[in-house]
């Protein structure tokens, strides 16, 4: 469900035509719908209504300041992978006491600042790690809250990419070893042990890894509280996918199917959504430069590329495209390329697409989740602006760069061109 709907064979957000943004903000960008984000938010949340849960929204999906301001202001807390994820989030106003901080190689400096910022926990993915959050803990004169991020060792069913719960991934701690961490760790005073999470992978559309997980994770969380240990919080990650062009179940079906084994337990419940939250919120549009034809094809050739968004190419990701001036009749098989000089720099290939024409407006859709943090400056092209649509109203959160934001930090150095 989102408000990105045609209304007079024209495509909006929310109440904003896609083809007057375009004229005011030129192609190609970014539009997120702020009335899907709000109700995205709900959803979830309310799919957890019952249980004592924190949602977490996994910044990493869509990081602007303005989309972190509306969930926070909406109650959400952050899960984080870097200091400059913590920086961002309490700039927009996180409250540091439902922030969690993941991934497997932290710094000695993102450590001190999580600590610093007094954030909920920090999930620790390593025996070393461990022993390192102790001393910088000590070093600080504090206790670290952390939470043991476990491997349950299984197969989610998704992009190897994206898949994170499987024995060979770098993420977390393997199930048999964790009574052994948690035992080493209770010997490390500057260490409070607060919890344990898992997560294990993205655009998951079946449910059975996650209840497989859940049941892993609640055998081991009632071993390690058995040995004594009080744990809090059991951190379940995020993962749920949205449709792209597959149907995974909604929220609340999720949410059961993680809940039934481990609500017996007692802990808060952390979840750490990130595309559910945000993917369907977002469109990338861009403007079709040319149509060339082949002997053997035909390419639409628009102006957003792969630096734009990287899904189709990275993970073989589907996007759907639609005309933003709906177009009926023929179908033609196309594929719609940007004007990077790779070969992978696509959006579709043999695609079915209404008949287009150079000067067309392109959405690809469902691109609010890792499509502009994921964006580069590759080929010298700036990076697109973001825009919010609430309503009527439209706001720019993120300008289009400049040239000069392109070649910001670089200096022109005096080099000799002969005499070696
Ligand atoms: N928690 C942790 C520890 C994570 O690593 C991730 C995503 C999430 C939560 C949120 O997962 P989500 O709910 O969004 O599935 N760039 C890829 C996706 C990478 C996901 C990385 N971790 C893509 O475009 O598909």
């Amino acid at each position: 469900m989102n408000y990105f709907e045609y209304r007079n064979d024209q495509l909006f957000a929310e109440d904003v035509a896609l083809a007057d943004l375009a004229q005011r903000v030129g192609t190609p960008f970014y539009v997120y719908s702020a009335r899907t984000l709000r109700r995205h938010f709900r959803v979830f949340d309310e799919a957890f209504a019952g249980t004592d849960h924190l949602i977490c929204y996994a910044m990493k999906a869509l990081s602007n300041l303005s989309i972190l301001k509306l969930l926070a202001a909406m109650g959400s807390g952050f899960d984080i992978v870097s200091v400059g994820e913590l920086m961002r989030c309490l700039r927009a106003g996180a409250d540091p006491r439902k922030i969690v901080f993941s991934g497997v190689g932290k710094t000695d400096e993102e450590i001190a600042a999580a600590l610093e910022a007094e954030i909920l926990m920090i999930n620790v993915e390593s025996r070393p790690e461990l022993h390192r959050v102790s001393e910088v803990a000590a070093r600080m004169r504090r206790r670290a809250p952390v939470s043991l991020r476990v491997n349950p060792d299984l197969d989610p069913g998704t992009h190897p990419h994206i898949s994170t719960g499987h024995r060979d991934s770098k993420f977390g701690v393997p199930l048999s070893q964790v009574d052994e961490y948690y035992a080493e760790a209770r010997g490390l005073e500057n260490l409070e042990l607060v919890g344990l999470s898992t997560h294990i992978g993205s655009q998951i559309t079946d449910m059975a890894p996650f209840s497989e997980a859940a049941a892993k994770v609640t055998a081991i969380v009632k071993s390690v509280c058995g040995a004594g240990i009080a744990l809090k919080y059991l951190d379940i990650g995020g993962g749920l996918g949205i449709p792209y062009q597959e149907n995974p179940p909604p929220p609340a079906e999720y949410a059961a199917a993680m809940l039934k084994p481990i609500r017996g337990l007692g802990l808060k419940i952390i979840a750490e959504p990130g595309r559910v939250l945000v993917g369907n919120a977002g469109v990338l549009v861009t403007r079709v430069l040319y149509v060339k034809e082949t002997d053997v094809k035909r390419f639409v050739v628009v102006d957003g590329a792969m630096n734009d968004l990287i899904r189709p190419v990275l993970y073989e990701a589907y996007h759907a495209i639609q005309h933003v001036e709906r177009r009926v009749g023929k179908l033609e098989v196309a594929d719609v390329v940007g004007p990077v000089c790779e070969s992978g720099d696509f959006f579709a290939r043999e695609r079915e697409i209404p008949q287009t024409r150079s000067g067309d407006l392109l959405a690809i859709m469902s691109a609010g989740a890792y499509g502009f943090v994921m964006s580069s400056n590759y080929n010298s092209r700036p990076r697109a602006p973001e825009i919010l649509v609430d309503g009527t109203d439209v706001h720019v959160i993120r300008d289009r760069e400049s040239f000069e934001d392109l070649i910001r930090g670089e200096h022109l150095v005096e080099l000799r061109t002969h005499g070696d």
